[in-house]
């Protein structure tokens, strides 16, 4: 694998591979108390457009971890795309450091720089997919419920960037994929059947309803209504999504076993209730954590020859 740009243009091998290596990383480190230096001497340029709290912080402990360095340049600093020609910041990075994460608005910037870096590509987030908390996500649901296939997905909210990455990274692992939202805020249907003819094996439906989406699932996800960039339309939605928030009677509709992930950050008492958050059917802190985890498995893999 050269890049981690969308889990669509990342084969099941690959995520498999990753996700094993993220495993074995992470029991390294809790077991030893430290990990293998397998990035000694590398540099990962971390280009953030938009804030960030956990890839940021994820990012950055991970490269220490592994021996290496993250090396965090503000937008201002880089003008990627304004100061500086997309191609040319892709192939100055690529001269000094051994791999570039980026979180940018528009996703075309990291098509561009992907195709002009000679060193790895990650996308850290666009307006079009955040494949890096799919992969933690999922890393998460192994560590509950071990193996995935059969089991079903709720993300009960908008249609965004991370319901897409989960869209498809469940049909790598063999899981149903249940979007439960107002109508006009589903993933575009084009894009859905371009995406969907990559990876045959999507299993995704649409459910208006919170209550009957929740009803078979697993795994309750949400993620905030209105995504970084959005702003201006946030009144908008707050009335548009009323009645999608992940409340206690919500989780009551659920079968008993099942958990609730937030990418985070949350808006209590928006897409999700205070209470659970707290509530011990949450496993969205050590979903937060597996961030590093997960991110350290991508790492190695696409810059340690794991
Ligand atoms: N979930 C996530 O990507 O968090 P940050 O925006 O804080 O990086
Ligand atoms: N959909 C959100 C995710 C934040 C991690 C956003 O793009 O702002």
């Amino acid at each position: 694998m050269n890049h981690f740009i969308t889990i669509a243009e990342t084969s099941t091998v690959e995520i498999r591979h990753t996700l094993d290596v993220s495993h074995a990383l992470k029991k390294q480190r809790k077991s030893d108390g430290h990990n293998s230096p397998i990035l000694a001497g590398q540099t990962l340029a971390m280009i953030f457009e938009k804030p960030s709290l956990r890839t940021r912080v994820s990012f950055a402990v991970a490269m220490q971890q592994l021996g290496g360095l993250g090396l965090l340049l503000r937008p201002d600093e880089v003008g990627l795309g304004t100061r500086e020609p997309v191609q040319d910041v892709a192939r100055v990075l690529s001269g000094m450091c051994n791999g570039i994460m980026a979180r940018v608005f528009e996703h075309q910037k990291l098509v561009d720089l992907a195709k002009w870096a000679t060193v790895p590509v990650i996308n850290g987030l666009s307006d079009y997919s955040h494949p890096c908390q799919a992969l933690a996500d999922v890393l998460t649901l192994e560590e509950h419920f071990g193996k995935l296939n059969g089991r079903t997905m709720a993300f009960i909210g908008d249609g965004n960037n991370v319901a897409r990455s989960l869209a498809v990274m469940c049909g790598r692992v063999g899981m149903r994929f249940v979007l439960s939202c107002p109508p006009g805020y589903a993933l575009p249907e084009d894009d859905l059947d371009r995406v969907m003819a990559q990876v045959p094996e999507m299993d995704f439906q649409l459910c208006q309803d919170p209550s009957d989406a929740v009803r078979e699932a697993d795994v309750l996800y949400t993620d905030v209504w209105t995504s970084m960039g959005q702003e201006a339309e946030d009144a908008k939605r707050v009335k548009d999504f009323a009645g999608y928030c992940i409340d206690g009677p919500l989780l009551t509709k659920a079968p008993r076993h099942a958990v609730v992930l937030h990418c985070l950050p949350a808006h209590r008492g928006m897409e999700i209730a205070d209470e659970v958050v707290e509530s011990p059917r949450s496993l969205i802190f050590a979903q937060a954590e597996n961030r590093l985890h997960a991110q350290k498995g991508l790492l190695a893999v696409l810059m340690g020859g794991q």
